[in-house]
């Protein structure tokens, strides 16, 4: 895929992602993204908790590649969004990754959900 392509939608620079974090990235007319940084490479997936308001980004990466919610401690994982520790029970989107030119870029439509949600 290229920079030029329509699917794509840039997002953050990779220098802007510390390795082991994540970091809320609004666009315009939908829902803030988390851009996390694992050590094999960038995720994108949707930043609101399935199970409240919260912001993923503002949560802690744990090393086995996913992510808690700082509101009550549920986890997802990262690379597949699927909700990994009560209380989250739903998946959250994932959206494949480019990086092109040092940039983060992701390919926003169709959100990809899981379908093996617990609800
Ligand atoms: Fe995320 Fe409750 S809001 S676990």
């Amino acid at each position: 895929m290229s920079q030029d392509s329509p699917r794509l939608t840039r997002l953050i620079a990779c220098s802007a992602v510390p390795e082991g974090c994540a970091v809320q990235v609004e666009i315009e007319g939908r829902a803030p993204l988390a851009v996390y940084r694992l050590e094999d490479g960038y995720y994108v997936t949707d930043d609101t908790c399935s199970h409240g308001e919260a912001s993923l980004a503002d949560g802690e990466v744990l090393a086995n590649g996913e992510v808690e919610c700082p509101f009550h401690g549920g986890s997802f994982d990262i690379r597949t969004g699927e909700a990994r520790k009560y209380p989250c029970t739903v998946s959250i989107a994932v959206y494949p990754v480019s990086i092109v030119d040092g940039e983060v870029w992701a390919e926003l439509e169709p959100a990809r959900h899981l379908e093996n949600n617990k609800e």
